[in-house]
């Protein structure tokens, strides 16, 4: 993959922006990513934040040499601006802990509530598996159903709530990584609270685009999904929560004694971030909060609003295509469409948008396979029957979509090339090179192999339906 300057750009350029990347034709394209949803590219500004800091780079927290005092006050100061992200204040009883990501940030907050098998979480169908799997191995799940348009209402969710047993946690999405649909989540949280239920809001999808709920009690999300791809996410709750018992991780750095034993953990944030921390992730993500800042929520959200109704109503407007979810307008839903294309399976028009576009998106059920069950309306014997083939180490036809998500470098004229890209495959156009499928994973590639990034193949093409 060669790179070249990106011709334009959208609210700001990010690292890799028009990469060329070898097409089925002979000829190299500008990649155009519309995968943002599953991971964002790097702010420049991030980059530059992590090169300015490697020379600092040392142990954190326990070293008295002058680069590991540098490197724990950039650390803290993370950890200062992910509170100051979240809407907490400094000394006002809430502790960012510093992970790797969303899915970490819930199973760590599962395992800490101390949860009992008959406890109960509520929960809601539109969840990533992130914030569906930690509850139900450790507790019991109540579920928010949705309509077919894939929303549900705050009386769904009081609803919820009020059926007994009383649940411990509503553990509940900001933004929908399937649909990019945002529940009316300060009503939700208002909605629990008057019922002395706390709220965990996954935020995951919402960090990039959105302020977070300063009154969710819990809040997770990951660096990867807002541009700062180095490994870092975050837990934000109430450090009370975290003043007893025993941390998710064991040991050093968790400690203030140990005997062979006896362990005397310490205080809150270190007590749950055993090992040495993701020092270079936290200044990533520091750089990215801040630029995001300076950017503004209302350049963010203007600019996210047109990049949705456009991509919207461009692909509605093909025949064939289906999308997935609500028609919010576009500003109550983040910058994503979900849709399939009738007569093509969904792994083949992921194949075809990259090897003759150059254009990358996610396809399959996006780590959400219960909702995109819910959208694509399956029948119980259509699911028994997927079930079935995965059992049998067969995904030729796994349910699914294809998802197109935009990010801060996405332009108008890149929705507009990847709609007219999908109207082309929508159009039965006959494929210009055979496609082959992998059974195991159910992927396409282009029989001649002439994509495939060097040293890769099909071998190593996980699946990307894979959730
Ligand atoms: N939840 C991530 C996605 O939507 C992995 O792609």
């Amino acid at each position: 993959m060669t790179a070249r300057p990106h011709p334009e750009a959208g609210l700001r350029a990010l690292v890799g922006d028009g990469s060329m990347v070898p097409c089925v034709d002979g000829h190299d394209r500008p990649y155009l990513n519309l995968d943002a949803a599953a991971s964002t590219s790097a702010l420049p500004v991030v980059v530059r934040a992590v090169e300015d800091f490697l020379p600092c780079y040392a142990s954190v927290h326990r070293g008295a040499g002058h680069k590991s005092q540098q490197s724990t006050r950039a650390y803290e100061a993370a950890r200062a601006a992910a509170l100051g992200f979240a809407g907490r204040s400094p000394g006002g009883g809430d502790v960012a802990i510093i992970c790797r990501n969303t899915t970490e940030a819930i199973n760590h907050l599962a395992y800490r509530l101390r949860l009992a098998a008959d406890d109960v979480v509520v929960t809601t169908v539109v969840e990533h598996h992130a914030n569906l799997l930690p509850w139900g191995r450790l507790c019991r799940r109540r579920f928010v159903e949705c309509g077919s348009d894939g929303t549900f209402g705050v009386e769904e969710v009081a609803a919820a709530v009020d059926a007994g047993p009383r649940p411990r946690l509503l553990a509940v999405t900001g933004a929908s990584n399937v649909t990019g649909w945002q529940p009316p989540i300060d009503d939700i949280v208002r909605a629990a609270h008057e019922r002395d239920v706390p709220v965990l809001v996954d935020a995951a999808q919402l960090a990039a685009h959105r302020p977070l709920p300063a009154d969710a009690d819990f809040v997770a999300w990951s660096g990867h999904k807002m541009y700062a791809p180095f490994g870092a996410g975050v837990l934000v709750g109430p450090t009370a929560a975290f003043a007893d018992g025993d941390p998710f991780l064991a040991g050093g750095g968790a400690v203030d004694l140990v005997d062979l034993d006896e362990v005397a953990w310490t205080d809150p944030p270190d007590r749950e971030e055993a090992g040495s921390p993701n020092v270079i992730g936290a200044v990533a993500l520091h750089a990215a909060i801040d630029e995001l800042g300076r950017i503004g929520w209302d350049a963010i959200i203007d600019h996210d609003t047109r990049l949705q109704r456009r991509l919207r109503a461009g692909l509605v407007a093909i025949p064939g295509v289906n999308v997935l979810g609500p028609d919010t307008g576009g500003g109550a839903t983040l910058p994503l469409v979900t849709f399939a294309v009738t007569g093509v399976p969904h792994a083949l028009v992921a194949a075809r948008l990259s090897a003759e576009h150059g254009i990358g998106v996610r396809h399959g059920c996006f780590c959400a396979h219960p909702y995109l069950v819910r959208l694509l309306g399956l029948g119980p014997d259509e699911i028994a029957r997927h079930w079935d083939a995965v059992r049998h180490g067969d995904h030729r036809d796994m349910p699914g979509a294809i998802r197109a998500s935009a990010g801060l470098s996405t332009s108008i004229d890149d929705i507009d090339r990847l709609v007219s890209a999908v109207a082309d495959i929508a159009s039965g156009r006959p494929t210009p090179v055979a496609y082959h499928q992998d059974p195991r994973t159910g992927d396409f590639h282009p029989e001649d192999g002439s994509t495939a990034p060097a040293g890769g193949g099909r071998a190593v093409g996980a699946s990307c339906a894979r959730g």
